[in-house]
């Protein structure tokens, strides 16, 4: 990775204001100055004002992790007004993520583990839980091996959290799972039981272990990943949607009761997203690689393009998720409380 240069090497190159984009996913053209990044910068969101200098350095190549997210001072108030200050430390951002304590549920693969890795390079202590974290290890990681579906299996993962640093500032709550059904007739009971379990029940158990920690802090952050099914139906997943929207409810009636409390509670929904859950054998590329009689990145374009036309033409990326879970677990989230934020490519186009 380049080294970001001295700060007295710093020049300031102002924003023509129509150079830049604002949000997640956009591509950053060009900043007015001469510093030219015509590559997609994917997950990097970069917020920046006609009249605002951004404190990035000309000739300097940056990748998408180490630009991570970058606010200029109009963006981010808690840096000196009227000059831009994008907070970088060493190689990234400096979030203010470093030494919280976090909770990754869902952590050994996908959407869970690219966010526990983000964080981890943020400077956070993360617990991982899974029923098999292995991938998620790192030094600033504990891994727990835990059925977070049944009762005491979110507990425990908020109790090692506890026990080991005593606090718990971040909760990710991850872990969920989507079965094929064939239609509303077709669920029967334990199947429905089986996939609230885990996807909204195992939130519920979490948010009440560690809200009590959270509250004695009177500070604490908690993301939990819902799905742009939470707000569009889909038959043949009707169990899933259920989950999901019951945990965007949640989320909000979190952010309602203990927001007054110093907890923020806020939910983030993907669209389709290229995880394992698509690429293990018997996922959901292989379903599509069948159906549509393609190659399995084939169906997974054509279904995207053509079936759920997805605005931007592709499917997510795993770490295009995690960058907005970090983000709203940050202090440069402190006023967004009861959000959904859809990350999606633009799939969702209601209000
Ligand atoms: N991938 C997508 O297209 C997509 C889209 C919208 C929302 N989501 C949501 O994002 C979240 C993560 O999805 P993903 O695609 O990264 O999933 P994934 O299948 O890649 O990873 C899920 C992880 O959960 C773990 N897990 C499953 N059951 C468990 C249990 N009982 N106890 C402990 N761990 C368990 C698995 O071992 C795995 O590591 C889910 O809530 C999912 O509903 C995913």
């Amino acid at each position: 990775m380049t080294a970001f240069p001295p700060r007295a090497a710093r020049q300031d190159v102002r924003c023509p204001g129509n150079g830049i984009a604002s949000g997640v996913g956009h591509e950053l053209v060009r900043i007015k100055g001469g510093l030219l990044l015509e590559e997609s910068i994917g997950t990097a969101m970069i917020s920046a004002h006609a009249d605002a200098p951004l404190a990035l350095f000309q000739d300097t190549e940056y990748s998408v992790p180490e630009l991570g997210f970058a606010f200029c001072s109009w963006c981010y108030p808690g840096s000196a007004a009227g000059t831009c200050d994008l907070v970088m430390g060493g190689v990234s951002m400096d979030m203010g993520l470093k030494d919280r304590v976090a909770l990754v549920t869902g952590a050994g693969s996908g959407i869970g583990l690219a966010t526990t890795r983000l964080l981890a390079s943020e400077g956070a202590r993360v617990v991982a839980a899974d029923l098999d974290p292995n991938l998620a290890e790192g030094p600033a990681v504990l891994t727990v091996k835990v059925d977070l579906s049944v009762a005491g299996g979110p507990e425990a993962a908020v109790a090692r959290a506890i026990d080991a640093w005593g606090r718990i500032d971040i909760l990710v709550n991850n872990v969920g799972r989507l079965e094929f059904r064939d239609g509303f007739l077709s669920v029967c009971d334990d199947e429905w039981k089986s996939i609230l379990d885990l996807n909204f029940f195992s939130t519920v158990r979490a948010c009440r272990a560690a809200l009590p920690h959270m509250l004695a802090q009177r500070s604490g952050a908690i993301v939990t990943i819902a799905s742009d099914q939470g707000r569009q139906p889909e038959p043949s997943s009707v169990d899933y949607c259920v989950s999901k929207a019951a945990s965007l409810m949640l989320s909000k009636a979190l952010a309602k009761e203990f927001g007054p409390m110093g907890v923020r509670s806020n939910c983030v929904s993907p669209g389709p997203t290229r995880t394992p859950a698509w690429d293990t054998p018997g996922g959901f590329a292989d379903s599509l690689s069948e159906q549509y009689s393609m190659d399995r990145d084939g169906a997974v374009e054509h279904f995207a393009k053509f079936v759920k036309m997805i605005p931007a033409g592709r499917l997510g990326k795993p770490e295009e998720i995690a960058s907005t879970v970090a983000y709203l677990a940050s202090d440069l989230a402190l006023y967004i409380n009861g959000a959904d934020y859809r990350v999606d490519g633009g799939l969702v186009a209601g209000v």
